[in-house]
């Protein structure tokens, strides 16, 4: 294969895993500059065991195949059983992803170690980051006392598949994939080659085994996995785990799951003593002490099952530029440009002079359409200096024309908002005879416009 350069070596685009003969500045196939590395030592014996096929097996027929001899194995947490799509999958790998620092290691720790304590069976943390000294002193902090959770400080592939075929844990964790390295190639640790080579071993023992592992992977400053996206494609289940660090609440979202809904969002926070879970994410979202303020308006989102109401705030302030700025945080900036432009329309309303500022409050990010309504409105209101009516939770989609439009699970955003105390509820027109009889507490107004809209909720 290699041309003209050293017999083994060939260069690994970091990005998307194409292989070249010879050095390229810009990656062919993704596209990404300056992406292709060198690598030695990643002849034939590199090539990435692909999928979990066992070569000796016969094809079956399908309903000779059982597909419910797995029960799934609770976590320590409700939270993160709902994100994994009802528990783990025995067998299953699961790649956790997050920016450093955000609470993974944390997260790993205190829920898997709680399942080892409930289930008296071993889990297996490998860390190539943090000494056992190190790993000792957090769960201290979290308070986990489990003589189950067995702590190998390790980055060698080869003695964690021995120790695994061993111990047969009930659980592994792989902390993180990019400092754990298999000595069947030369490339250093955290390259490609590797993290593929070690990801597919790892893969091909929890099949084998029936033992579900968790690979904790780093983000790179652009959002993504760092190295492979490769990586993606040969897990059953990748979460990431994110929020603010100058936050305390953190949400788990599940990208990819071959077992379950990828909606599903857990909601946790950071606390002096480790995560604790959030059932009830509203309380996290909503100030206690609302007053009646312009440009403040509250929305019910839906994620997954899991309703939970948000406050959105817009300010619009006269520009002092040529061309007027808009910032967005939380939402989507393409959506808040349509809306304006729907308010300036539909409305009348000047917002040309206007820098525009949305933030949903409490550092949340909703894109979901159905938030549209209470943007609007929150523009509208800022824009006016006048009230919007503070004990109305208010959703619906908006379309070009100015409609408001139906959306998903209105009954649940309906039941959040009675639960939470709000007296009355906005909605779209289509939603009502869905919800109607939901909730004797709160009073619904369906809306058809929105115009309609902000002749109700302006007060
Ligand atoms: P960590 O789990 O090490 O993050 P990751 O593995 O994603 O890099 O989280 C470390 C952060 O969490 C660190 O900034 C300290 C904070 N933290 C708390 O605030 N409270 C706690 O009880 C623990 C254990 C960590
Ligand atoms: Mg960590």
């Amino acid at each position: 294969m290699a041309v003209g350069v050293g017999e083994r070596s060939r260069y690994l685009c970091q990005g998307c895993g194409f292989v070249s003969p010879k050095w390229l500045g810009r990656c062919p196939d993704c596209g990404a500059w300056n992406s292709l590395v060198e690598e030695i030592g990643g002849g034939p014996r590199a090539a990435p065991a692909r999928g979990v096929a066992d070569p000796d097996a016969a094809p079956l027929p399908l309903d000779r195949i059982s597909a419910d001899d797995a029960p799934r194995i609770p976590t320590g947490s409700s939270e993160l059983d709902r994100v994994l799509g009802g528990g783990l999958v025995p067998g299953s790998v699961v790649l956790l992803g997050g920016d450093p620092g955000i609470g993974k290691t944390t997260l790993l720790l205190e829920y898997l170690g709680q399942l080892a304590a409930a289930r008296s069976e071993q889990v297996l943390y490998c860390s190539g980051e943090e000494s056992p000294r190190q790993i000792k002193l957090r769960a201290d902090r979290i308070g986990l006392a489990t003589g189950r959770l067995v702590v190998f400080s390790q980055n060698a592939l080869e003695p964690i598949l021995a120790e695994i075929l061993r111990m047969r844990p009930v659980a592994v964790v792989v902390d993180s994939i990019q400092t754990v390295t298999s000595a069947a190639l030369e490339s250093t640790a955290g390259s490609i080659s590797q993290v593929r080579e070690v990801a597919a071993q790892l893969i091909a023992a929890a099949k084998r085994l029936e033992v579900p592992i968790f690979l904790v992977g780093h983000v790179t400053k652009d959002g993504t996995l760092a190295g492979p996206r490769v990586l993606e494609h040969m897990v059953d289940t990748v979460l990431y785990f994110e929020g603010e660090n100058t936050r305390d609440f953190r949400i788990l979202r599940a990208v990819k799951n071959r077992f379950g809904s990828t909606n599903e969002i857990g909601v946790f926070e950071m606390g002096d003593g480790g995560l604790r879970e959030v059932p009830n994410p509203s309380r996290l979202f909503l100030r206690e002490e609302r007053g009646e303020l312009a440009g403040s308006v509250v929305t019910a989102s839906v994620e997954g099952t899991r309703p939970f109401l948000v406050e959105v705030q817009a300010l619009c302030a006269r520009t002092a530029f040529a061309s007027p700025k808009r910032g967005c945080s939380g939402a989507d900036a393409g959506r808040l440009a349509m809306l304006i432009a729907i308010l300036e329309k539909k409305l009348g309303q000047v917002l040309s002079e206007q820098d525009i500022y949305l933030n949903l409050a409490g550092g949340i990010r909703v894109i979901e359409p159905a938030t549209d309504l209470a943007i609007a409105l929150a523009v509208f209101s800022s824009f006016r200096n006048a009230v919007v009516d503070s004990g109305t939770v208010v959703f619906g989609e908006v379309g070009l024309t100015g409609e408001v439009r139906g959306v998903s699970n209105p009954e649940s955003r309906v039941k959040e908002a009675a639960k939470m105390g709000f007296r009355t509820c906005l909605l779209p027109q289509s939603n009502l005879p869905r919800v109607a009889g939901t909730s004797r507490e709160i009073t619904l107004h369906g809306v058809s416009t929105l115009a309609e809209a902000v002749d109700h909720m302006i007060l």
